[in-house]
């Protein structure tokens, strides 16, 4: 007789030392599983995933208490039918086709320059600390056209906010700094906000407060509820992509020198992260009525935990999946960034994440310009760092040794290729 190997839990800190092991556990033995812990329904399997992002027997009600009170307000992912569609609407514009290429390309090439500057002629650095955590956020608050001087209070309000979102063991203390992140942050924003009304620029947040939806405007508690969510859905997560993109290809040399080599893999690179090592780890919903998937049945109002991490390491979706293969053959780079991506990295369906082609230009202008800026940039302790976070999750440290290269002559900008189209 064969004995099953024990579920992982989800909130020990082995699971959180390396969750691929667990994940496998669930996918082969448990593919819907009852945690305890978080008292939820895990999925792992590739099917199940992208079912729950899907159907919309699988409600997103769960970020009425997982979300609203870390923005104060009702955002987009706890939307769904026409006032999703009419919200997303708003913002969708800036985050891709003409106005990402044309008004926000400029501002992220400078935004990337700036950082890079600072530690351009340094023999290390932390490319978390010096980069990866400063840049996505900059870039939203000068889309947003906020002041830049405020960067650390941004980077504290959206940890902790994102800290409201990853609760999993219900930490008061993390709640309640998740709630006074918002009010913090509501309060800050509301004199803007009146000034912006009276006089419109041509930024994001003074197209949010001039904006008219279904023929009334905005209020401010929307307003500031959906700058809260802008700063912490494009903050941390394309955050730790970056770090984990730079984790991965230092990891493996020859796949670094094929990027060096060919620009155009660096979009490429940035999915095969995303799959292989996503940013968010995992997302909830909340089921409408029963459902049954390939693991089992989920009676009607229990709450559904995607596991995103688990989803994109499948054996039933990829070959070699715990491989990093920039060149595999079974992740699509042409849909990576649209709805009709086969990872499920970004979501699917209709919360898919809004900002996926604004990431997807910021990592390919990042990356440009830090692969340009350190030709023999390496490991500064030799191996590569761990990743740390059970719901979101990416490197807190990458040191690096850094070779600076020689400045481009006079004239001469290194192409940035652009990004692909919007398929959705
Ligand atoms: C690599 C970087 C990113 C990752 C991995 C990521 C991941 C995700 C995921 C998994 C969702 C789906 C949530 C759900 O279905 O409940 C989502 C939604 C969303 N993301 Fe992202 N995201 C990234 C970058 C960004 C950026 C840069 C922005 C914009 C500033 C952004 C804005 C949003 C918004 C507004 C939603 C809600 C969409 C909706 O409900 O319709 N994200 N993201």
């Amino acid at each position: 007789m064969t004995t099953l190997p024990q579920p992982p839990d989800i909130l020990s800190p082995e699971f959180a030392a390396d969750p691929y092991p667990g994940y496998r556990i669930l996918r082969a033995h448990y593919p819907l599983f009852h945690d305890p812990g978080t008292d939820s329904f895990l999925v792992s399997r590739y099917e199940d995933v992208a079912r729950a992002f899907r159907d919309p027997v699988f409600t997103t009600d769960n970020y009425a208490w997982q979300l609203e009170p870390a923005h104060g307000g009702r955002t987009l992912p706890q939307m769904s039918g026409r006032e999703h569609s009419v919200r997303r609407a708003l913002v969708a514009p800036a985050f891709r086709g003409r106005e990402l290429r044309e008004k926000f390309l400029p501002v992220i090439e400078r935004n990337a320059r700036e950082l890079i500057d600072a530690f351009r002629d340094a023999a290390e650095t932390d490319l978390v600390a010096s980069f990866a955590t400063r840049f996505p956020i900059n870039v939203i608050v000068d889309m947003l056209g906020l002041d830049r001087a405020d960067h650390d209070r941004f980077h504290g309000w959206y940890v902790s906010a994102v800290g409201f979102l990853a609760n999993l063991a219900q930490d008061p203390e993390v709640a309640e700094a998740g709630r006074r992140a918002g009010r913090e942050l509501s309060a800050y924003l509301l004199p803007i906000i009146h000034e912006r009304r009276a006089n419109p620029g041509d930024d994001l947040l003074s197209t949010l407060c001039t904006a008219e939806v279904e023929g009334t405007r905005m209020n401010d508690r929307d307003i500031t509820s959906f700058v809260s969510l802008l700063l912490s859905a494009g903050g941390e997560t394309t955050d730790k992509a970056l770090a984990a993109l730079f984790r991965n290809l230092l990891a493996h040399p020859d796949q670094l020198a094929a990027v060096r080599a060919d620009r155009s893999l660096i979009p490429v690179a940035f999915a095969e992260t995303l799959r292989f090592t996503p940013p968010v780890q995992m997302i909830m919903r909340q089921t409408a009525a029963e459902v049954t998937l390939s693991g089992g049945t989920v009676p009607a109002g229990a709450t559904v935990t995607c596991l995103i991490g688990a989803a994109n390491r499948d054996e039933r979706q990829y070959a070699r999946p715990d491989t990093f293969d920039v060149l595999r053959g079974d992740l699509s780079p042409a849909t990576a960034f649209s709805a009709a991506a086969d990872h499920v990295a970004f979501g699917l369906g209709r919360h898919f994440c809004a900002g996926a082609l604004l990431a997807h230009a910021e990592v390919q202008v990042a990356a440009g310009q830090l692969l340009d800026a350190f030709p023999a940039m390496d490991f500064a302790e030799g191996a590569a760092p761990a990743d740390a976070g059970v719901f979101t999750r990416g490197p807190e440290h990458l040191r690096v040794r850094l070779a600076p290269g020689e400045d481009p002559p006079d004239g001469l900008i290194p192409r940035t290729p652009q990004p692909p189209r919007d398929s959705r």
